[in-house]
């Protein structure tokens, strides 16, 4: 799939109750790279592997929670065309100077009928992996400290017009439905899973009766192996685990949902098939949600459909 129009999650800012306690977290338990801290006293976080800036950014709030989510575009052509398109469709949109985020571009930022927050931009500083661009090792010893992520890889999101989030999704940015899962109905969607890439996933959406909550962010690393050393982790680290190490029915991903300290739950993804634009998505009947959410398990936790932040 030639990669056009939006590439990728970008950055994620989560709302967090202790930014010192939480920094540590992140840092020695989560295993991401401190890349600076602004004057609103934001902190802000890449995976060892990614190359731009930032992927996470923590500020510190009285709730915790999702204050918004960016997604890089191919450039600023680009970022002009979505725009226009944006507002051509009738969505509002806010332009964000450059500088807002540290060593990040011009932003375009709307608000989805769930009441998130999605960003789109086109520049953020290149700081490399650690590993150069001439003859590179194939890994760096931050790599192994803590879980260690290699990328922030996508978000699920609750709010109660998924209907309307995907419509922007697909007739302006140009994402593609994977996966839904269908209520007892039949017809409508519960949930649905979204790709701008070759991935199962980049965004996914379940309807909730409250808007603007966040379900979780994820974290991909690259092998089963490496999911069962996260959870080694978290129990040495006594990290509040939701479910997991597990595999979900829907993208197939093997997969540990757990909890930062101010009680966001975060995910370690890894897995889940190639997709492309050619293949058809892939329907869920309510009566085997559970094995498409939890694929051993079979059922959903009391926790997957209750506890956002
Ligand atoms: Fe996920």
């Amino acid at each position: 799939m030639a990669m056009t129009g939006v590439l990728r999650p970008g950055h994620s800012q989560i709302r967090v109750l202790d930014l010192e306690e939480s920094v540590i977290w992140y840092r020695d338990v989560l295993g991401l790279v401190e890349a600076g801290r602004d004057k609103q006293g934001r902190v802000y976080f890449k995976t060892w592997d990614e190359r731009d800036h930032h992927s996470v950014i923590l500020r510190k709030a009285d709730s915790a929670g999702i204050d918004f989510f960016g997604f890089k575009v191919l450039d600023n052509v680009t970022l002009e065309i979505l725009e226009s398109d944006l507002k051509a469709y009738g969505v509002k949109t806010e332009a964000i100077p450059a500088g807002d985020l540290l060593e990040t571009g011009r932003r375009v930022r709307f608000q989805l009928p769930t009441g998130h927050l999605i960003e789109l931009y086109a520049e953020k500083t290149d700081v490399g992996n650690g590993l150069g661009y001439t003859n590179p090792h194939a890994w760096h010893p931050i790599a192994d400290h803590g879980i260690a992520p290699t990328r922030m890889d996508h978000c699920l999101l609750y709010g109660r017009d998924i209907d309307g989030a995907r419509k922007i999704f697909e007739d302006v940015l140009g994402f593609k439905l994977v996966e839904r899962v269908l209520l007892e109905d039949g017809k409508t969607d519960l949930a649905i899973w979204l790709s701008c890439s070759t991935k199962a996933h980049d965004i996914a959406f379940v309807r909730h009766q409250e808007d603007g909550k966040l379900h979780h962010v994820a974290f991909d690393l690259p092998s089963w192996e490496k999911i069962l050393r996260a959870a080694d982790i978290m129990t040495m680290s006594k990290t509040s685990i939701d479910i997991g190490p597990t595999r979900h029915g829907i993208t197939r991903g093997t997969t540990i949902y757990f909890f930062d300290p101010s009680g966001n739950r975060l995910e370690t993804f890894s897995g889940g098939y190639d997709w492309y634009p050619d293949m058809q998505p892939i329907t869920w009947t309510f009566d085997e949600v559970g094995t498409g959410i939890f694929y051993h398990d079979r059922k959903l936790n009391e926790r997957f459909l209750s506890v956002v932040t």
